[in-house]
């Protein structure tokens, strides 16, 4: 491959640290105990669903708004059970990488991709922690993460992480809940709409989450890439202004 990434050097796996998880991983231990269960499924299967429900529905929006230029590379970090790696293959990158630091998250993330050997893209799931990402500099045209950064420690962290895998010119964008998104918000926009059952206790659960972590004003988020390098930055809210898309330019 002479443009783009050498994939042997770009993509070099390597064992996340047991201090950094101590440290870093807001990953599936933590949630658990944050997220309400829904009876009978257990944290992987739960972002599974939602995937494959109304939340799939956000992340193909999201993916819109990325808007990838076709055949380009891309990084989605906490990528969950992999859905928006998988919809930006189908949509013309040539190698989208989900990465999770929860094996289970990344195991069911292969389960769920099916290998298409008559394809030229290529699909990576894989175990990394998001602020130790085993990625050379600028090894992507492009790096994500969606409903990731705000249950960070420090988001300011997470953008800088990003940044340092695209190459000047590439694209870094996240997903993350809204400064207005609460759990009184989230109930009223779901009955508003007539929303019941998983899709109204999985959108709630997540303005349960969203209480619990960063919710920053729109102009905090934009702060927080400038000072990441990025630039000709767009912010845009879906779902009643309860969730917030912003995505910048690497200078
Ligand atoms: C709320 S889920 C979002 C999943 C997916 N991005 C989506 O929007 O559907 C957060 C995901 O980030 C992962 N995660 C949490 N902390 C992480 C970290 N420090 N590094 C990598 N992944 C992390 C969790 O395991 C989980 O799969």
């Amino acid at each position: 491959m002479s443009d783009g990434p050498n994939y042997s050097t770009a993509l070099r796996p390597v064992p996340i640290a047991q201090e950094a998880r101590c440290c870093y991983n807001r990953g599936m231990d933590d949630l658990q105990t944050e997220l309400d269960v829904w009876p009978g499924l257990a944290d992987v299967e739960y972002f599974a669903r939602a995937q494959a429900g109304g939340w799939g529905d956000m992340l193909r929006a999201f993916a819109r708004f990325i808007d990838l230029p076709p055949g380009g590379t891309v990084l989605d970090v906490g990528a969950g059970p992999g859905l928006l790696p998988r919809l930006l293959v189908k949509g013309g990158a040539r190698l989208a990488v989900g990465c999770d630091d929860s094996l289970a998250m990344v195991r069911r993330a292969v389960e769920l991709a099916r290998p298409d050997r008559s394809s030229e893209t290529c699909q990576i799931s894989l175990a990394a922690d998001a602020l130790r990402l085993p990625f050379a500099d600028a090894a992507f045209d492009a790096a994500l993460a969606t409903n990731l950064l705000f249950l960070l420690p420090d988001p300011a962290a997470g953008w800088l992480a990003l940044a340092r895998v695209v190459r000047p010119g590439g694209i870094v964008a996240c997903l993350n809940p809204s400064e207005a998104m609460c759990v009184s918000a989230a109930a009223a926009f779901m009955d508003a709409r007539g929303v019941g059952g998983f899709g109204r206790f999985s959108f709630v659960n997540y303005a349960r989450l969203a209480e619990a972590h960063h919710r920053l004003p729109v102009d905090a988020w934009l702060a927080l890439a400038r000072d990441a390098g990025l630039i000709d930055l767009r912010a845009e809210t879906r779902a009643g202004e309860l969730v917030l898309f912003v995505r910048g330019a690497k200078s």
